[in-house]
């Protein structure tokens, strides 16, 4: 079985994910915000690729079991409900549910791999708990960081070379592309501050600028939750049965 990284969405055809294992990582902070939002009994995502689709396909739903939820540049999208900090998807908000949602990096990179036969969300979060589910499918593994338009990461190629690390702990066979080792090496060296490594990147210095601190507390923890959000044909909802 192989791992491999893809450390953008662009990296990779829509057609390359058909019927594959895939982790999709956005660590700032699409990932935590969905993560959140499902574990705090939202019915469904509906990830979307633009401002424009959210809106529309809002229009077609019952108005009061379905919010708007997303950020553009960071902030909160006008006329929406929610923006993407993981702290507002709290159960008085979201339980129930239908959020349609959209992000900069983190629905692009969902709905490219959104031909896969398995796409789960991850983040430090909740790393272990998908890091089991996805060794326990036996198959080849893809991990989709979201990256920062169309370029690297930092924060999500620590994340993926987190789950490199643990797959090969928990199965030696798996057999790790240039990439995954290149994932895994740079886990090794940034991975033991994560709030650091968060604060010191690209977009973790956007977001500390524009007063989103708490949200890079929270998503620098890890395994606080077993929750794991799947998709589901258009749909994110919680994977049961683990
Ligand atoms: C994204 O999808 O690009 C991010 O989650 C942006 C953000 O920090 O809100």
């Amino acid at each position: 079985m192989k791992v491999n990284v893809l450390f953008t969405p662009e990296s990779a055809e829509d057609l390359y994910f058909t019927g594959k294992a895939t982790v999709v990582l956005d660590i700032l902070r699409a990932s935590n915000t969905i993560i959140t939002a499902v574990g705090n009994e939202a019915k469904e995502i509906i990830p979307v690729a633009s401002v424009d689709s959210a809106v529309k396909i809002s229009k077609g739903l019952f108005g009061g079991s379905t919010i708007l939820g997303g950020e553009r540049n960071t902030i909160k999208i006008e006329g929406f409900h929610l923006g993407n900090s993981p702290a507002e998807y709290t159960s008085e908000k979201v339980k129930g549910k239908t959020i349609i949602f959209f992000t900069t990096n983190g629905t692009k990179a969902i709905l490219k791999a959104r031909l896969s036969a398995n796409l789960f969300i991850g983040a430090f979060i909740n790393i272990s708990a998908v890091t089991n589910r996805i060794n326990k499918l036996n198959q080849d593994v893809e991990i989709l960081c979201a990256g920062n338009p169309g370029s690297f990461s930092i924060e999500d190629a620590v994340c993926a070379g987190m789950i490199v690390s643990e797959l090969k702990k928990l199965n030696t066979e798996y057999v790790l592309s240039d990439s995954a080792k290149a994932a895994s090496i740079l886990y090794k060296s940034c991975g033991s501050n994560l709030l650091e490594t968060l604060s010191e990147s690209e977009h973790g210095k956007l977001l500390l600028k524009n007063g989103f601190k708490n949200d890079l507390e929270f998503c620098s923890q890890l395994n606080t939750t077993e929750v794991i959000p799947y998709l589901s044909g258009n749909v994110i909802k919680l994977l049961s049965g683990k």
